[in-house]
Order: C-alpha cells, then sequence, then structure tokens
C-alpha cells in the first residue's frame, strides 16, 4: 500500500511517500527563518508560505521515492490539531489531488502521527522496532505536552496534559527573555550543558497534585523572576546576538564568555532545564503506577516524540531513571519535528487496524480542518 502524505498543521511544508510503514521520501520545507523574526510561529505567514511551496513539496517526494500517481493507493492528510489556516491549505491540496487522481483521502491527527514517529521505518525497512502493547506515549513539542496510554493501534487513553503552556514554548519564552533567538530548545541545551544544574533552585509545578496532568506557565515565571533578580531588567544586553554566535562550536570555551554574567546564565539555563525534564519523569513514574496499581496494566515500552524529545539531557535522565522500559524515539532525525512521514505511517496503521478510520472518496466536502483535534479515546476499567 503507497500513500502520499501531507502536513502543513504549523510552520512546516511537508510531503512523504511511504509504502506500509516504511518512509520512501520525505520533504520538509521549513519556514522557521520567516517566523524567527517574530519569535514564534505567525499564522499568516505560515499559510502565505504553504502555499507556495506545496506543490514543489508534493513533486519533490513523489520523485525522490520514484512513485507515480498511477501507484498511490491513499492520500493521507493532517486534519488537525494545527493552525486552522495552515491546516486549510494541505486539506484543500488533498482534495485537489483526490479529484483529479481519484484517490481516497485518509485523516489523520497530528498527535497520531508524532507517536508513529518511534514506530516509522526508513525505506530500507530499518532499524528494527520491537515493542508491544499497551504502551506509555509521551509527546513533547512546541505546542503539546501529553502523556498518553496506547492500548492497540489507534486506542487511545490521555492520561494527563499541560494546564498552560507546551514545554517546548516554555524553552522558547525562557530562551526569549534572555535574547537567544527562537527555537529556544537547542541553545537552552548547550547552554544548560556548561551550567550548574543545581546553582539555583526553581521549583517542580504540580508536585504534589494527584493527577497526571502537568504546567510550565509557572515555571515559566519562576525562571523569569530568577533572571531579573540576578540580571536586572537589562540582561539582554549581554546576550545580544548570543544564539548566532553559538553555532560556532568553539565559542563557548571562549574565554571572552567566561565572565561571571556568562555563568549565571548557563547555570540558570541547567537549573531550568533540570526542572523542566523532572516534571515529566515524575509525572511518566506516577503513570506507571497508577496504570499497574488501579488498572493492572504493565507497561514495558515508553515512546518519547516530538522536538523536544532531541533534547539529549532529556534522553539521558529518561534511561537513568527507567532502566526497565524500552524507551522509542523517532527513528530518524527529521521524524522529531512537524513531517508527512509521520503522518503517512499513521494513516497506515490506521487503515489496517482501525475500522473507524476516517477515509473521504464520495463525501470528500464533509472533510474539514479541525484546529483542536483530540484523539480518539476509550474509557479506562
Ligand atoms: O515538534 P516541534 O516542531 O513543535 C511543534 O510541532 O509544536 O518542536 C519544536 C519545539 C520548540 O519549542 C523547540 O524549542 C523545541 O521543540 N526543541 C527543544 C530542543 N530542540 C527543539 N527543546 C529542548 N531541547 C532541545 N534540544
Ligand atoms: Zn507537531
Amino acid at each position: 500500500m503507497y500513500i502520499l502524505a501531507i502536513d502543513t498543521s504549523c510552520d512546516e511544508t511537508s510531503a512523504s511517500v511511504v509504502y506500509q510503514d516504511r518512509i520512501l521520501s520525505n520533504i520538509i520545507y521549513s519556514q522557521i527563518k520567516f517566523h524567527t523574526q517574530w519569535g514564534g510561529c505567525v499564522p499568516s505567514i505560515a499559510k502565505r508560505m504553504h502555499l507556495e511551496y506545496i506543490d514543489t513539496v508534493i513533486d519533490l517526494a513523489l520523485r525522490r521515492a520514484g512513485i507515480k500517481w498511477d501507484n498511490i493507493d491513499y492520500i493521507a492528510v493532517t486534519q488537525g490539531p494545527g493552525l486552522a489556516i495552515a491546516l486549510e491549505v494541505g486539506i484543500n491540496k488533498a482534495k485537489e489531488l483526490s479529484n483529479k487522481y481519484q484517490k481516497p483521502i485518509v485523516a489523520i491527527n497530528h498527535m497520531e502521527g508524532h507517536i508513529y514517529s518511534a514506530l516509522s521505518k526508513n525505506s530500507l525497512g530499518q532499524p528494527t522496532i520491537s515493542y508491544t502493547f499497551p504502551l506509555l506515549a509521551l509527546l513533547i513539542s512546541g505546542g503539546h505536552t501529553e502523556l498518553i496510554l496506547m492500548i492497540n493501534h489507534s486506542v487511545y487513553k490521555i492520561l494527563g496534559k499541560t494546564l498552560d503552556d507546551a514545554i517546548g514554548e516554555c524553552f522558547d519564552k525562557v530562551a526569549r527573555s534572555l535574547n537567544l533567538g527562537y527555537p529556544g530548545g537547542p541553545v537552552i541545551e548547550k547552554l544548560a550543558r556548561l551550567g550548574d544544574e543545581n546553582a539555583y533552585t526553581l521549583t517542580v509545578p504540580m508536585a504534589n497534585s494527584n493527577d497526571l496532568n502537568m504546567s510550565y506557565s509557572g515555571l515559566k515565571t519562576q525562571t523569569l523572576n530568577l533572571i531579573t533578580n540576578l540580571l536586572g531588567s537589562d540582561f539582554s544586553i549581554y546576550t545580544k546576538n548570543f544564539s548566532s554566535k553559538l553555532k560556532n562550536k568553539n565559542y563557548l570555551q571562549n574565554s571572552n564568555l567566561n565572565s561571571n554574567i556568562s555563568k549565571i546564565i548557563k547555570d540558570i539555563a541547567a537549573s531550568f532545564q533540570k526542572i523542566a525534564v523532572k516534571q515529566l519523569l515524575m509525572k511518566t513514574e506516577k503513570s506507571l503506577i497508577l496504570l499497574q496499581e488501579k488498572y493492572n496494566i504493565k507497561v514495558n515500552d515508553l515512546i518519547i516524540a516530538g522536538g523536544v524529545a532531541q533534547n539529549k539531557y532529556l534522553k539521558k535522565m529518561f534511561k537513568n531513571t527507567f532502566k526497565d522500559l524500552n524507551i522509542l524515539f523517532p527513528t530518524s532525525k527529521k521524524l522529531f519535528t512537524d513531517n508527512a512521514g509521520m503522518v503517512g505511517v499513521a494513516a497506515y496503521f490506521n487503515l489496517n487496524f482501525n475500522q473507524n478510520s476516517f477515509v473521504y472518496l464520495e463525501n470528500k466536502e464533509n472533510l474539514d480542518r479541525v484546529p483542536n483535534l483530540k484523539l480518539t479515546e476509550i474509557k479506562l476499567e
């Protein structure tokens, strides 16, 4: 089964051809440089860039895969969650191509795509991935922070999620307040590596709540207050052009940076990152205990996916804390952030295992974007 997949949920225009769970091509046109100066994704710019690049990206995906329209069985497209006017571009293109080539459309939840990024293989069927259901998925990105129990393919129960900011958003806001550019996660991680994570005390949000929900807005405020207290309100002069300089690998070893101020900034980054990750560790552990004690569900596999899963400190902490778990990450670099490959693989599993998958051929006019689309959930008994 060959699927052409499209994702235009946020600020990446992407198309892919998959064969079953193998990604044959995965073209991503990142618009990040157009959004950077605004410190985040701007919907109207995203829409305009999607419209401009979508045809090229789709043509390239087919060409790289060496597949012609005749061989395509389905068109998969992200229906949500995402930015309404951005999603619309992908959905309209899917409808246009479906009419032209008479192919059914499969509507996919973007979050399900992120889960399947860890179960996707390359064109040679690599890597070998072993897992058993039920598994736990921790989705951490610029827009989401969710802990999901996956009972089987396309069978989910959301256990907990952030009640305010997403973890990636929090990294971005802390970085922005230090004038470190966007996206903030990678810069904070680099600085944190050189800092002392115990230098400053920040508290883990929701640590004492009995549920599995999370929060990042309070941690952001705590960190911004710390920055102002330590550096005053005019600290951004110290970090001017920091992010572009950080691209030079030797910059951080540079003696100019070993000033008091730069030590404080590195220590703030490390102290913040430690607590941001700690909240995830605590809620994951709580989930495993609750599932076992209340529902007699033993989980052996944990998927960690989304842009923030690229963080090496986070990876190390999860591996050290959950030694008995089989932890699965997206199987290639491209699969961490938004891409159509994961949407195609999610479509393949939906078509095979989900009798209620959303397939449109005759009734395409019913297909519309759903900016806050939720995963279809089951009840835990
Ligand atoms: O998955 P993604 O593209 O976002 C959404 O689809 O929402 O991930 C982008 C997010 C940004 O917030 C970025 O700062 C964060 O992932 N990120 C990181 C790292 N690399 C990217 N956060 C922490 N550490 C990193 N190394
Ligand atoms: Zn995403």
